[in-house]
C-alpha cells in the first residue's frame, strides 16, 4: 500500500514522558462509568432512538449500575429537550444517578441547557470545544489563544449561568474534544484555565475529560498523555479524571485502561462499543476485563443475553458472534482438544471443590454472565473430538463411555457432522448413539432369562450360573441353556449353541449406575473381537445391572452380526 506515507504523521507525546502507569499490572478499583450510549451512542445509530425507546434505554441502564447517564444535547434538538423532561418530569432518574447533558461554549445554547435542567437533582453539564491541531488551523482557524478563550469564556458563563439555579446542586464537565490530536501540553494548559476559573473543592469536584475523539496512536501514547495530564493538573484531589475513548483504531479498550493505570478515575462509553465510527469505548468489555482480575466493576452484567437482546432492541445493532465475553460463539469450543482440556478442567474445579476459576481456555466462568455449560461451552462440529462427544453424553445422560470406545464415538459424530457440515445438537448426538448402540437387539433378541446360581460353600472359585433363556433371531424363536462361570459368560455360551457359529471373544466389560436425574438404571458396555480382531462394542441399560449386560452383548453381537452377517 503505497500511500502509507501519507499518513506519516506526528505523534503528540507530552514534553516530559513518565511511564508509572507501565509498572502496574491491573486494574484495582473500578472506575466511575459514564454511559454515553443515549448521547454518542445514539448520534451513530442510522436511525436514531425515539423517545419512548430512550426512556426505556435509559431505565435499562439505571438497572444495570450506571449511576451517570449521558442523555443528550437538550439545546441543541427538540428531542432531546423533550427526552431531558420526560425524565425529570415523570421522575424517572433515581436520586444517586446523575443526568449529564452536553453543550457547546456558546451563551445561547449554554443557557438553554441550564433551562433544561430545570427540577433535575444533581446534573452533570459538560462544555466541550475542539483544541486539536487540524481542528484549529482547518476547521476554526483559530489561534491557540483564541481556542483556549472559547473554553474558559464557556466556564464563567457556567458559573454565572448556574448563579439562576440556585437550588441545582450543578456539576461541571470539560472536554477538550479532539484532544489526542492535541499537543499535550496544551490540552493541560486549556484544562487548568478551565479548573481555575471553577475553583473546585471536595465537595464540588469537577470532571476534566480527555476524549481520544479519534484515536490515532498506540495505546500506550494515549496513556502517557492521560499521565502527564494527571500529575500536572492543577487542584488534581479536587478534579476527576475522565476518559472517553473511541475506537478508530480497534483498540478502545487498551486506551481506557491504560488510561485508568495513567491515572484516570472515570470512563465515558457504551454498551458494546456503540458509537461514532468504530465505536466509543465498550464498558461491558472494560468491567469484565476487569472482573476477570478479581475486581467487582460496579456494573451489573450477570445475565450478558439478556443485555445484548435489550440492547440490540433498543439500538437496531448487532451483537457480534465474538464479541468478548457477550457473542453467541465465545464460550463455545469446537475443537477437540480445547474441549477436552475444558472438560478436564472443569471437573479439577469439581474435584478439588475450589472457588477460584483456572479452567483451561475459559478465561471466565460462563456462570458468571448468565451462560451456561450446556448449549455454550462445548459444541460438536467437525472439528470436534472424542473427549467433547463423550462429554455431552455423560453430562446430559449420564453415560460415562468408557475410553476404549470413547474415540470410535468421536469419530462417529465427527463424521457425520463432516458430511452433513453442521453442527450436531447434544440431543441428537444422543440420540445417534442410542440407536447405534443401546439395547440394539436385532436380529438377536433375548426375550425371556433365567439365572440358577449353584455354589458350593467349600470352594468359591467353584460357584457357576446356569441360564434358561427364549431367544429371538430375526423370526426364529430358541429356548437356550447354558452355564459359565458368571450370568454373561452363562449367556454366551447358551447364544453359541444356536445354528449361528457366533464365534467371537469378549474384549472388556464395565459397567456404572446411570448418574442422570431421571434415571435409576445401570448402564453396561461390552466389546468383543471376531476372529480377524475386528472389535463390537455394545451398551446395555437395564434396572438391573446383571440384564444390562446381557443387553450389552447382545447389542455387542448384533452390531458385529452387522460386519460379519453370521444372521442372514
Ligand atoms: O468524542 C468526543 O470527543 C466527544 C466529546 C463531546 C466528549 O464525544
Ligand atoms: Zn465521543
Amino acid at each position: 500500500m503505497d500511500n502509507a506515507s501519507k499518513y506519516d504523521i506526528q505523534y503528540y507525546q507530552p514534553p516530559v514522558v513518565t511511564y508509572d502507569w507501565v509498572k502496574k499490572d491491573h486494574i484495582d478499583k473500578a472506575p466511575a462509568w459514564c454511559s454515553v450510549d443515549l448521547r454518542d451512542g445514539n448520534q451513530a445509530l442510522v436511525v436514531p432512538m425515539d423517545l419512548d425507546t430512550k426512556v426505556e434505554f435509559f431505565k435499562y441502564l439505571v438497572k444495570l449500575g450506571f449511576k451517570e447517564i449521558e442523555v443528550g444535547f437538550p439545546a441543541a434538538s427538540d428531542t432531546e429537550f423533550e427526552f431531558l423532561r420526560t425524565l425529570i418530569d415523570q421522575d424517572l432518574v433515581p436520586d444517586d444517578v446523575k443526568l449529564q447533558v452536553l453543550t457547546q461554549s456558546r451563551e445561547h445554547i449554554i443557557r438553554k441547557t441550564f433551562d433544561a435542567l430545570k427540577g433535575a437533582k444533581n446534573p452533570i453539564v459538560h462544555l466541550y470545544n475542539s483544541t486539536s491541531v487540524a481542528q484549529r488551523e482547518q476547521v476554526f482557524k483559530k489561534s491557540k489563544d483564541e481556542i483556549k478563550k472559547i473554553a474558559t469564556d464557556g466556564a464563567q458563563m457556567f458559573l454565572d449561568i448556574a448563579k439562576e439555579y440556585p437550588d441545582i446542586n450543578f456539576q461541571y464537565e470539560y472536554s477538550p474534544e479532539s484532544f489526542t490530536g492535541t499537543e499535550p501540553e496544551y490540552a493541560l494548559e486549556v484544562c487548568n484555565a478551565v479548573i481555575d476559573i471553577w475553583k473546585p473543592t471536595p465537595d464540588h469536584k469537577v470532571i476534566i475529560n480527555l476524549p481520544a475523539t479519534v484515536e490515532m496512536s498506540l495505546p500506550h501514547v494515549y496513556a502517557n498523555q492521560v499521565e502527564y495530564v494527571s500529575k500536572n493538573l492543577h487542584d488534581r484531589e479536587n478534579v476527576i479524571l475522565s476518559l472517553h475513548p473511541h475506537n478508530d483504531r480497534g483498540t478502545g479498550v487498551a486506551d481506557a485502561e491504560l488510561g485508568v493505570l495513567a491515572g484516570a478515575d472515570r470512563i465515558e462509553g457504551t454498551l458494546f462499543g456503540n458509537g461514532e465510527r468504530t465505536g466509543n469505548v465498550d464498558i461491558v468489555t472494560l468491567a469484565i476485563n476487569m472482573f476477570t482480575h478479581g475486581v467487582d466493576p460496579n456494573l451489573e452484567f450477570t445475565d450478558m443475553p439478556d443485555v445484548v437482546e435489550h440492547y440490540e432492541e433498543y439500538t437496531g445493532m448487532t451483537v457480534e458472534p465474538r464479541h468478548p465475553y457477550s457473542g453467541a460463539l465465545v464460550f463455545a469450543a469446537f475443537s477437540g482438544s480445547h474441549q477436552d482440556a475444558i472438560a478436564k478442567g472443569v471437573k479439577y474445579r469439581k474435584e478439588r471443590g475450589t472457588d477460584q476459576w483456572t479452567v483451561p481456555y475459559l478465561p471466565i466462568d460462563p456462570h458468571d454472565v448468565g451462560r451456561q455449560y450446556d448449549g455454550d461451552v462445548i459444541r460438536i462440529n467437525s472439528q470436534s473430538g472424542k473427549g467433547g462427544v463423550s462429554y455431552l453424553i455423560e453430562r446430559d445422560h449420564g453415560f460415562n463411555i468408557p475410553k476404549e470406545m470413547r474415540a470410535e464415538v468421536g469419530y462417529m459424530m465427527k463424521g457425520i457432522s463432516d458430511h452433513e457440515h453442521r453442527e450436531l445438537s447434544s440431543d441428537e448426538i444422543f440420540d445417534t448413539f442410542s440407536k447405534e448402540y443401546v439395547n440394539y437387539f436385532d436380529p438377536i433378541d433375548i426375550v425371556e432369562a433365567n439365572f440358577i446360581h449353584f455354589s458350593t460353600t467349600k470352594d468359591e472359585s467353584a460357584d457357576s450360573v446356569g441360564v434358561k433363556m427364549l431367544v429371538h433371531i430375526g423370526d426364529e424363536a430358541y429356548s437356550l441353556e447354558g452355564d459359565g462361570n458368571g450370568r454373561l459368560d452363562a449367556v454366551s455360551n447358551a447364544l453359541k449353541k444356536t445354528k449361528y457359529n457366533f464365534n467371537y471373544k469378549f474384549i472388556t466389560y464395565s459397567e456404572h449406575a446411570i448418574s442422570a436425574e431421571s434415571n435409576s438404571k445401570a448402564a453396561a458396555y461390552v466389546c468383543i473381537a471376531d476372529q480377524l480382531d475386528n472389535k463390537f462394542w455394545g451398551v446395555g441399560t437395564h434396572d438391573d445391572i446383571i440384564l444390562a449386560s446381557v443387553n450389552a452383548l447382545v447389542s455387542a453381537l448384533n452390531r458385529m452380526n452387522k460386519k460379519v452377517h453370521f444372521v442372514k
